[in-house]
Formats: C-alpha cells, structure tokens, sequence
C-alpha cells in the first residue's frame, strides 16, 4: 500500500458500518494534504456506498487529529491557501448521507475539533483534549471551528475557545454540547461501533432523512425547517420501511428491514 493511502485505513468491521482511521501517528494525525485528500476520497466512496448505513471516524489512543499540519502551513503563502481549495475536500466528509460518529481518544485540536464537529455524533473518552488553538499559532480555525461551534455553543463560549486557544476536557466539552457522551478511554470505539451499529440497524431512509433535518434545518427559519421535517416526514410514508416498522410494532415482531 503507498504512503498515501496508508495515511487513511477503511475497515467494514461488521455489516453496514464502515470504520474510518486517521494513521499518521507519529504527527499526533497532524492533517497533511496526503491525509485531506485521502480522507476525501474515502468519504466520497462511503457516501456512494448503499451498503454502508453508518460510518466510525477515529484515530488512536494518543490523537484524533491535533489539527492542520502546521509543518504544511509554515510556508505556505496565501495564494497557495487559496488554491488548495481545502473546502472541497472537508465537504466530502460533511455531505455523507450516512450518520459519521467520531470517536475521540487523546487530542482533537484545530482543524481535528473541525473534523469531529462536522460529523454528526462525539463519543469521546474521559482523557479527550478538545480545543481551537489555531491564534497561538498566529491564525485561525478555518473549517468551521468558529461558525459551527458558535451555532452549537454559543458565542461566548466560542468566544473564550478561540480567542484563548484553551484546551479543555471531554466533559466541559460535554458539558458546553459538543460531545455527545463520555466513556472510559478504554470504551470510546467499542461505544462508538455499538452506537453506529444500533444506527445501522434502524431503517436507512429515516435515519438519511433525520440527518439531512437536523443537519440543514438550522440554516432555515424556523417555519421553513418545520415545513423541510414535515415534507420529509411525509416522504418516509412512501417507503416500505415503514410499513415493515409499523407492523412489526402491531404483530410484535422484529421489523427487517430492506431500506426501500
Ligand atoms: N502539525 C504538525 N505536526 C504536529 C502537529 C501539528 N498540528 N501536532 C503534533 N505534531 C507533531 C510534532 O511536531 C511532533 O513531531 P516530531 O516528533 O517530529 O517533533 C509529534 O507530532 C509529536 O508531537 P509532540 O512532541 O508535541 O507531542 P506532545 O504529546 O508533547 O503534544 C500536542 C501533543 C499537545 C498535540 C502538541 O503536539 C501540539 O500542541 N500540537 C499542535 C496543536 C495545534 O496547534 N493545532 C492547531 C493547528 S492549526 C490548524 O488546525 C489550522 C486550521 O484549522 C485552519
């Protein structure tokens, strides 16, 4: 395998979920260009992939991501910035259809907090660092660290991570709303993988449709999101999976569900 998948390992440990690695551990997965543009192309794989219902994304004891390379930055000029075009490759991973659950061990700092804020679920471990410390570095987050935590948590507590660069717990991050749990660091893909497969056994069209509700609502008025969860609800009467859901509930069966 080259160097350059290497940076990114896809596994399918057990049916419809797909489990995603960051590998560069010797830079704490420090998000390099090879690790970007891999982490882009595996996303666009998964999302095409009707057989996956929910995807894991970690990284290893010590690191999700500590952030953008700081090594691929230093001199980077701003043209070069502009040209990298890097937005493309993040909105690989926020436009999968598929629920993505970061599984937080070590550090997710910078552009690897704006990893695991653009999935959709954080189960992070007791031992978790979380932080925006791009000004200590003379910039700034850059893929949504100030506009999707400050749509999550507020202004002033964005205010305070950003401007400060503080690193904080899993449990003030849990605290503040943008970890979804906390687990022993021995437990957080194990817990991850259990909740992905919980997911993964829902009906496939229901779970895409909530996704794509809560996800894009909050860019709507709140009529206009109502009237976006409606419609969506109202789209889910036309699959099977409802019918299956329904009865099976009636007939006090376990639902199978196909995902038509
Ligand atoms: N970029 C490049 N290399 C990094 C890195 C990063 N973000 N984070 C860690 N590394 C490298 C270190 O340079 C070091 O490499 P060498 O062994 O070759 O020296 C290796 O990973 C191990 O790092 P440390 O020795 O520093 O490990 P530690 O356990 O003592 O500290 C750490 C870990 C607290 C995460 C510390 O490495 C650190 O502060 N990293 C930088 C965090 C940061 O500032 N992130 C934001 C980056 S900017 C950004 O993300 C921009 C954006 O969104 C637009």
């Amino acid at each position: 395998m080259s160097d350059y998948q290497d940076t990114v390992l896809l596994e399918r440990p057990e049916e419809h979920v797909a489990l995603v690695r960051l590998n560069r551990p010797k830079a704490r997965n420090a998000l390099n260009m090879q690790l970007r543009q891999r982490l882009a192309e595996v996303f666009q794989e998964l999302s095409a992939d009707t057989d996956v219902r929910c995807v894991v994304i970690t990284g290893n004891e010590e690191a999700f991501a500590a952030g953008a390379d700081i090594r691929d930055m230093v001199d980077t000029s701003a043209v070069e910035m502009y040209l990298r075009h890097t937005e493309r490759l993040w909105r690989a991973v926020s436009d999968c259809p598929h629920p993505v659950i970061s599984a937080v061990n070590g550090y997710a700092l910078g552009g690897g907090l704006e990893l695991a804020l653009n999935t959709d679920i954080i189960i992070a471990g007791e031992g978790a660092k979380l932080g925006q410390p791009e000004v200590r570095v003379g910039i700034m987050p850059g893929a949504g660290g100030t506009q999707r935590l400050a749509r999550t948590i507020g202004k002033y507590q964005t205010m305070r991570l950003t401007l400060t660069g503080e690193i904080i717990s899993a449990q003030e991050a849990f605290s503040m709303g943008f970890v979804s749990k906390v687990v022993p660091d021995a437990e957080v893909l194990e817990t991850a993988l259990s909740t992905a497969r919980t997911i993964a056994s829902m009906p496939p069209l229901a779970v895409e449709q909530i996704k794509e509700v809560v996800v894009h609502g909050p860019d709507a008025s709140l009529e206009g999101a109502l009237l976006m969860e409606r419609k969506a609800l109202q789209v889910l009467f036309a699959s099977d999976d409802k019918v299956e859901g329904m009865k099976a509930f009636l007939e006090k069966r376990k639902p199978s569900f196909s995902g038509r």
